[in-house]
Formats: structure tokens, C-alpha cells, sequence
């Protein structure tokens, strides 16, 4: 069988694209060189001098260490600028991204802002919100050096919006194996139901947290690998463009085995963040997380050893599946300094801005040409899952759903999560997507 590309697998997403594209009156067109409304300049050697100010949600631990690999690179090349940090706490943006939207209501963009590839940044396209950054993606190299398909999810009506530094992957468990040793477990489960088994074996061994979660939107990732489990690659990708139905029998027993999950861990709040539930694994107060993989990085900040100390595999069901995301850097309509923000995206999209940068997070290049070799096991790993996988998108990280219909899935996430009603809480996933997919 022909090995699917990011987008023949991932129709849904550009789907949900074209969608919220076709909203505005544009349409996804795949990538493009076009330099009309690109912003490409020249770049002054040391450059153009100014304040860069850049937001983000890596604002803490091993997060902003990554970021601190950008600003210190930044700081090297571009010696002319000034990098001023703008982060705002809260994993995945659970706070960063509502003070982003005042500031660009308010006219008062950052000189660049995190986003994520895919349907989240046609939010702010749509709104006329980032300018075209075309040149700045040709001068980093183009289709030479990005996935022809990473590019193609950033490219509205011709134009790319972004510069992309990683690609993460959303659908990994991370394991204590002195903690699953207790039960008598040493091997990944091959699917939902053994893994289910096994963490009763867990309980029954004095286990008393299995798994360990965090506030509503490591639930709702949670969840999406669940779907990802249940329904396979295909027919999770059909739930973003219509072709699967949220109230089908696959996503009813994907609720059901969310349930079942749920009664295996830690108790969360709603706001809580993921570096307290990779922690609990960390220090071996229980024996799974399943976290995108910035937890590499904690692990490896608290100087645990891959193999030993902990290790990882895909979410049981969804080995073969990469659950992709990719965080991705803009330049803001409006914003103080563009010729500073460029120098910013030259700097991400360089190899060794990504090299620098994806040591430190966890993630893999998104460029093609930054050697496997230079990067620790788990990253050689995931980086031939990449290329051999099948690709889907993360609903919790913005590659799969806007901003808007994400914000409905994590309102039912959480009130799931105090009623443990799955069957409500199929219906309101069917409610969100009729009311988000038209
Ligand atoms: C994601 C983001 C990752 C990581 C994670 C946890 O949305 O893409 O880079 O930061 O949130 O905060």
C-alpha cells in the first residue's frame, strides 16, 4: 500500500482548514512560493535592531528551557535585537491563548505569537490577524527542506502564515518501570483492553494511581487517543470532516473506555497542568501519563535515564499512528517591529534554531535536514515513526479543530468529567461538532 501522506490521512484537517478557510472566503491551496503579499526583506547582518517581543506558553520547567535555547541563539545571530519574553503560564495555552485574543482584539499584537499548524491558525487568518511570511519560508528553503504537507497545512489561498519549529507527538504513554514491576508487568498492552487489565493488575499490586492526569485539556488528549485507539487513523480522521459520526458505536465505546480510564487516576481540577501528572510517573507514584512528548524533556531535566528510569510507547491501539502537532511561529498584522519578528523567524526556521531548540523540548525539527543522529534516543524514535507512520491530528493542540470548537469539546471534557455521564457525553461531542463542522 502507498504510505499516506499527512494529508490523504489527515483529509479531516484540511477539511476542518478548508472549512474555516471557505468561511472567510478562501480556500486551502497546498504550499506556495508566491512572494506577492509575502514578507520577505532582506536580512541586516546582527539584525534589524529592537525590541522582538515574542508570546508564548513556555513560560516554566523544561518548557521554557527550550525556549531559552531559542533566545540565547537569538541573541548570538541577531545581536542587534532584543529578545523580550513575553510567556504566559498555563500548558497548551490554557490561559495564554485568552490574553492573546484581547491583545489582538486591542490592536496590541506581540512581535510573534505561538500557534499551532492546521486548523488553530485559521482562527487568527480568518480574523486578518498574521500577515503572510511566504518570503521568510523561501529564504529558510521552502519545499526543500519543510514536509511538502506540513507546509501545505499552513498555506491559505497561496500564502504560508507561519514558520514552524517542531512537530510533537501527542499519543505517547510514559511509563515508571519500577512502578508497572509491582504488577508484574514488563511489556507495552497490545491494545485498550489489556492495557485496561493491566492496570487493574496495577490496583491489585497497591498501586493506587495507575495513571495520572491533569486539568480539562490533558483529558481532553486524553480522549482524542482513546478515539485514535478505538476508531483507528481513517475513521478518526472522518470525525472532522463529517464522515464519521460522533454518536457512532466506535466513539460510544471510545467514551466507555475513557470512563474506564478515569477510574484509574489521580483526581484533577480543572486548571491543572501536565508537569504535576508526568511528575507522579517521574517519582514513582504512578506507573503511566499519556503526555505529548514535551515530557521527554522533564524526565530528562530531573536527570532520569531513557530505558531505565522510564520508558514510553504509543497509546495502546494506536501503535502506527503519529498523533501529530506542530507549534508555529507568526508574524502579527501591526505588530511594533516586523523586520525584528523576521529575524525571529529566520532564526526558528534555521537548523540550528531547530536542532537548539528541539533538544531541549522533546520535539523533532520540522525541517527535513537536521541529522537524526544529533538527537537523544526517544527524538531518533519518533522521527522514524514520523516518516513511517500513519498521520493523524491533535484535537487538544490545535491541528485538528479551531479554537471555537475546541473550546466545546474541553466544555464537555470537563463536564464529563464531574458527571462520568458518557452517554451525555457523546451527545454534546455530536452537539459541538454539528454546531462547529457547518
Ligand atoms: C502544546 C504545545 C507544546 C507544549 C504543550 C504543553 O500545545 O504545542 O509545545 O508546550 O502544549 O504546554
Amino acid at each position: 500500500m502507498r504510505k499516506p501522506t499527512l494529508l490523504s490521512v489527515v483529509a479531516a484537517t484540511t477539511a476542518a482548514l478548508t472549512l474555516a478557510a471557505c468561511s472567510t472566503g478562501t480556500a486551502t491551496t497546498g504550499s506556495s512560493s508566491s512572494s506577492s503579499s509575502s514578507s520577505s526583506s532582506s536580512a541586516k547582518p546582527g539584525g534589524a535592531g529592537g525590541d522582538v517581543g515574542v508570546f508564548t506558553w513556555w513560560a516554566a520547567g523544561s518548557e521554557k528551557k527550550g525556549l531559552d535555547a531559542l533566545e540565547a541563539l537569538f541573541k548570538q545571530k541577531y545581536p542587534n535585537d532584543h529578545f523580550v519574553n513575553l510567556a504566559v503560564a498555563g500548558g497548551a495555552g490554557s490561559n495564554a491563548k485568552a490574553k492573546l485574543a484581547s491583545d489582538l482584539a486591542n490592536n496590541q499584537p506581540p512581535d510573534s505569537f505561538q500557534g499551532h499548524a492546521g486548523a488553530e491558525l485559521t482562527d487568527y487568518i480568518a480574523k486578518g490577524q498574521i500577515e503572510p511570511v511566504n518570503g521568510i519560508v523561501d529564504e529558510l528553503g521552502g519545499e526543500s527542506v519543510f514536509p511538502k504537507d506540513l507546509l501545505g497545512r499552513l498555506t491559505v489561498k497561496g500564502n504560508i502564515y507561519s514558520v514552524p519549529s517542531n512537530i510533537h507527538r501527542a499519543n505517547v504513554v510514559w511509563v515508571n518501570p519500577a512502578v508497572t514491576k509491582k504488577a508484574g508487568i514488563t511489556a507495552a498492552p497490545k491494545d485498550m483492553a489489556s492495557w485496561i487489565e493491566d492496570m487493574k493488575k496495577l490496583k491489585n499490586a497497591g498501586v493506587n494511581t495507575p495513571l495520572t492526569i491533569g486539568g480539562t485539556w490533558t483529558q481532553v488528549q486524553l480522549l482524542e487517543t482513546v478515539l485514535i485507539s478505538d476508531l483507528g487513523p481513517e475513521k478518526y480522521a472522518g470525525l472532522f470532516d463529517g464522515s464519521t459520526a460522533w454518536d457512532s458505536a466506535e466513539v460510544k465505546k471510545a467514551a466507555a473506555d475513557f470512563k474506564t480510564l478515569l477510574t484509574f487516576t489521580n483526581t484533577a481540577s480543572d486548571g491543572d497542568d501536565w508537569p504535576a501528572a508526568t511528575d507522579m510517573v517521574i517519582d514513582g507514584k504512578a506507573a503511566y501519563n499519556v503526555m505529548g512528548d514535551w515530557a521527554v524533556a522533564e524526565f530528562a531535566d530531573k536527570g532520569k535515564k531513557d530505558g531505565t528510569d522510564y520508558t514510553y510507547f504509543p497509546v495502546p491501539g494506536t501503535d502506527g499512528v503519529f498523533d501529530f502537532l506542530a507549534d508555529s511561529f507568526t508574524l502579527p498584522k501591526g505588530a511594533k517591529n516586523p523586520e525584528g519578528t523576521k529575524d525571529w523567524l529566520r532564526l526558528i526556521g534555521s537548523p540550528e534554531g531547530q536542532k537548539a531548540f528541539n533538544l531541549a523540548k522533546g520535539s523533532i525539527p520540522a525541517r527535513t535536514d537536521v541529522p537524526a543522529s544529533d538527537f537523544p534516543p526517544y527524538q531518533q524514535s519518533a522521527m522514524a515513526s514520523f516518516k513511517k507512520d500513519k498521520i493523524v491530528s491533535s484535537i487538544a493542540h490545535g491541528a485538528a479543530v479551531n479554537l471555537a470548537w475546541l473550546s466545546d469539546i474541553s466544555t464537555a471534557v470537563s463536564k464529563f468529567y464531574a458527571s462520568k455521564d458518557d452517554a451525555t457525553l457523546v451527545k454534546d461531542l455530536a452537539a459541538a461538532a454539528k454546531k462547529n463542522q457547518a
